[in-house]
């Protein structure tokens, strides 16, 4: 059977969506545009980055702009109570798709960042103290690293890391040892964008709570890729971006419990977040517009919304079956090249991405040959430095699929690699 014949879905459909996908590319990159020399069709696989907007999303953001712009909580007058019920929607949403229990447990941040900052700022710099220790991934983005640890020195606890084996997997012995009764904090990230890894999140959950320490997941590639439920995993915390699930930059989601909401100080200070006001004090507004201050990317929460209806439009099990059949076939063809290092497990076991090298040819240069093929992907570090440094080595490619990748891109990826391979060979 042919591979595209397993698609769960109608893949050249769903392509109609998305117009960028029909982009030449191929020219002078400064002058978007006004630059005629485009040719080349664009093979897009850098999902893990950020994914592309669909019609009924960019729709969403131009009905705000033309038909209801307005500030939100603040208005009586009839634009601003609709762009109010909208963006208060727009929590609702987000809470049914990943079973929170409602509006109160879901922020909208700028991003997975902004969201691991809050937590960090507003409830580390408050519950941490020297003794105490929070435990990572040796696979965590910069966006948890480089926070927890940057907190750990204000705070004096230490911040240790669970190993990850040779087959890039999380050692879970090692975990067991690492969360210890001085645990505090357990911030692990879901699928890791650099190994593909899918971890174990309600396991370490398990560990975490047994012993009196939270969990914050790292669901920046999860979420957007397969079905996550906050009850299911027992997370404290979850974070994610819009933007690498068909929505708008700018907007992102931190999940918590209510009740460790409820006991957290704010993080921002300002308008929209506070009760009453005083010269001498001021108290909060309720959940989840306390941890919400200023005036919030209101088109963007909006259009994250109409994302999330947008996938749920496909059900989150055929997207993550589709992330799977991609990531499986460029694993078994990357591999069968036979000079390719791919990092992370294998290729029935990973979520929607592969990073890899090509013996003799430096990433990013891999990356600039592949762009003159129209094949975008990832080269560097991936925002994962201290991985890189366990994998022994500085930098690597990454391809990453989504919903509107083809069978036929993956071989476009394929020959491309093989073109970089014999040219520097
Ligand atoms: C696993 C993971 N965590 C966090 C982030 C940070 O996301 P953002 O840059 O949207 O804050 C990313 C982005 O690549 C990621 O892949």
């Amino acid at each position: 059977m042919e591979v595209q014949e397993s698609y769960p879905f109608d893949v050249e459909a769903v392509r109609a969506d998305f117009p960028i996908l029909d982009r030449k590319v191929g020219g002078d990159p400064t002058t978007i545009g006004q630059d005629d020399s485009d040719d080349i069709p664009l093979v897009y696989l850098d999902n893990a980055a950020t994914t592309h907007t669909p019609e009924p999303v960019v729709d969403a953001i131009v009905d705000y702009y033309r038909g209801y712009n307005a500030n939100v909580h603040r208005g009586i007058h009839q634009l601003s109570q609709e762009a109010s019920v909208a963006y208060e929607e727009a929590h609702d949403t987000v809470a049914d798709f990943i079973g929170a229990a409602g509006r109160e447990e879901v922020i909208f941040t700028k991003n997975t960042t902004e969201a691991m900052n809050l937590v960090a700022y507003a409830w580390g710099l408050e519950e941490l103290s020297a003794g105490d220790n929070v435990v990572l991934t040796e696979m965590e983005h910069h966006a948890s690293l480089v926070t927890w640890q940057q907190i750990g020195k204000r705070t004096g606890a230490d911040v240790r890391f669970i190993e990850v084996t040779d087959e890039g997997r999380l050692d879970m012995d090692d975990a067991a040892e690492k969360i210890d009764d001085d645990t505090e904090m357990v911030s692990v990230v879901h699928v890791s964008n650099t190994l593909g890894t899918v971890n174990p999140i309600r396991e370490l959950a398990d560990l975490a709570h047994e012993r009196d320490a939270l969990i914050f997941a790292d669901a920046a590639q999860s979420v957007p890729t397969r079905p996550v439920d906050v009850t299911d995993l027992d997370v404290d915390f979850l974070a994610f971006s819009g933007h690498k699930l068909c929505g708008p930059t700018g907007i992102g989601v931190l999940y918590g419990r209510e009740s460790i909401l409820e006991s957290m100080s704010p993080y921002l200070y300002g308008g929209e977040m506070i009760r009453r006001v005083t010269f001498e004090d001021s108290t909060w507004e309720d959940l989840p517009w306390k941890f919400e201050a200023g005036t919030p990317s209101i088109a963007q929460g909006i259009a994250l919304a109409a994302a999330i209806e947008y996938l749920e439009g496909f059900g989150m099990e055929r997207v993550q079956a589709h992330e799977e059949l991609l990531a499986e076939y460029a694993y078994d063809r990357l591999t069968d090249l036979g000079y390719v290092d791919i990092y992370g497990p294998p290729g029935d076991e990973r979520g929607g991405l592969v990073a890899f090298n090509v013996e003799g040819v430096h990433a990013h240069d891999l990356s600039s040959i592949l762009n003159d093929y129209g094949v975008a992907i990832r080269a560097g570090d991936h925002c994962t430095q201290p991985l890189h440094d366990t994998l022994g080595v500085a930098a690597s490619a990454r391809a990453s699929f989504y919903i509107y990748n083809t069978v036929e891109e993956v071989d476009a990826l394929i020959e491309a690699v093989s073109g970089a391979h014999e040219l520097f060979a």
